[in-house]
């Protein structure tokens, strides 16, 4: 017999978005170069040679996107705002027209009584800010506080739930560490302080985003997998400590006033990572407070499970693995469907730290499912994805966990960085060659789910 289930009545349905990803507009009515633009203009740094120049042009069609919103009967919409678009320069001098952009679109949002989540920092800062230094550097931080305040006093009336960073850890550590991001750095020592900076920002951006926008609510997003060792040997739990722990700890510690995480301070430093002086060469007095700052909620994006297995140990003398990622891959990188893993990472968050508040930001599938001769796209595979996911939310609000909210990522297939136009998280399939949107089955289930409030699993 199939089971009901039912989510509350004030729970926010919602799809996710991120301007560079999506936008388009690169170089128009006055929007300045962002580190984005810089990054895949080298044909070298994207799959295919791609950029985001065009994208899903959002920037000419987005009154057809709140309409597909408004379609589907999405309660909350999760964008994040082009830092370049609105200060070409970085600081000081604000384009009106990036600001409107931006104004015109909460105004149509809020008139299809979709409810904006917005996001100040996904990943496009501006070039100018980057020939600086860019996060690497303390003035950045302070850049961005400018740059909150510029967009909650414009906006802040009507746009009352913030999200200053969108995964500081991947920014940190694909941009600054791997290379594989914009600005294409290969330093740790160099993620370490965007890390911090990322933090830091949003601490002092917290009170600012307040007092621009009366009763609004304030946090951010993190990337936040679920990291498991392969057996109980002490090997298997040494490589998930060290590999999971600077995705995680490294910013959920410091976020709910513990240090950064002593254990991993150490392997830094004897890795190489921290200079001599350790986090004192950038983290000066008081800075931990300010990145404690209470907020209202944690964004989650969750999408897979990461299992650590031990390379130290020969197979031979280690534990037998007991968890083992299963073949029912996504084709992203081979991310694993776990929806267990969702409920494990909150009830860590609520148990370990009490978080208040928690929303999806994010959770998806890549599935390259295209539209057939009469334009149907049977994605069944991102149903299944969105079902079990959802069927762990449920399972966590049943636990006590505050879960407030689900952002499918994403509303639109897009350019999904590094992987170009390779990938397709979308529950609207987007045809580029003629910016033709398609509903997917997923959307049309995802439709289904938000009338009833529920499905049946
Ligand atoms: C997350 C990003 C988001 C999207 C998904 C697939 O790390 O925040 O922009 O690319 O992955």
């Amino acid at each position: 017999m199939a089971e009901w289930t039912t989510f509350p009545g004030d729970f926010y349905w919602g799809a996710a978005t991120a301007a560079y990803q999506i936008e388009g507009g690169w170089n128009e009515d006055g929007k300045g170069e962002s580190t984005w633009d810089r990054f895949a203009h080298d044909p070298s740094h994207i799959k295919q040679g791609k950029n985001g120049d065009v994208t899903c042009d959002h920037y000419h069609r987005w009154k057809e996107d709140v309409q597909i919103m408004k379609d589907l009967g999405l309660k909350a919409y999760r964008f994040s705002v082009s830092w370049p678009r609105v200060l070409p320069a970085g600081r000081r001098a604000v384009n009106p027209a990036g600001i409107d952009f931006y104004s015109r679109l909460v105004d149509e949002l809020l008139a299809a009584g979709i409810t904006p989540f917005t996001t100040l920092n996904h990943w496009d800062l501006p070039q100018t800010l980057q020939d600086e230094g860019g996060w690497q550097v303390r003035s950045t931080a302070e850049a961005f506080v400018d740059y909150a305040a510029v967009v909650t006093h414009a906006l802040g009336d009507r746009i009352k739930n913030w999200i200053t960073h969108n995964e500081p850890s991947v920014q940190a550590y694909c941009g600054h560490a791997f290379g594989e991001h914009a600005p294409g750095l290969k330093n740790m020592a160099g993620a370490l302080r965007t890390a911090h900076h990322l933090l830091l920002s949003h601490g002092l951006a917290v009170p600012v985003i307040r007092a621009n926008s009366a009763g609004a609510r304030v946090g951010i997003a993190l990337n936040l997998n679920f990291g498991q060792p392969a057996s109980a040997s002490r090997a298997d739990y040494d490589a998930w400590r060290s590999s999971s722990g600077p995705w995680t700890r490294w910013f959920t510690d410091p976020l709910y006033g513990f240090h950064y995480p002593a254990d991993l301070v150490a392997e830094m430093a004897q890795k190489g990572f921290l200079p001599g002086e350790g986090l004192s060469e950038f983290v000066l007095p008081g800075d931990l407070d300010l990145i404690a700052t209470p907020t209202d909620f944690l964004g989650v994006n969750y999408y897979t499970r990461q299992i650590a297995r031990s390379t130290s140990l020969p197979e031979s003398q280690n534990l037998p693995a007991v968890n083992v990622a299963s073949d029912d891959r996504q084709e992203m990188q081979g991310w694993e469907y776990y929806p267990d893993g969702l409920q494990h990472v909150l009830s860590w968050l609520h148990y370990a730290y009490r978080v208040p508040e928690i929303y999806i930001t994010e959770n998806g599938a890549s599935y390259s499912d295209a539209p057939n001769a009469q334009g149907l796209v049977h994605d069944a595979r991102r149903v299944r994805f969105l079902q079990g996911h959802l069927a762990a939310c449920r399972r966590a609000i049943d636990s006590g966990i505050p879960l407030k909210g689900y952002f499918c990522w994403s509303l639109l297939d897009n350019f999904e960085w590094g992987e170009g136009y390779t990938q397709r998280f979308g529950l609207v399939y987007v045809d580029y060659d003629t910016q033709r949107r398609y509903l997917k089955d997923s959307a049309l289930w995802y439709r289904q789910v938000i009338a009833r409030n529920g499905f049946e699993i």
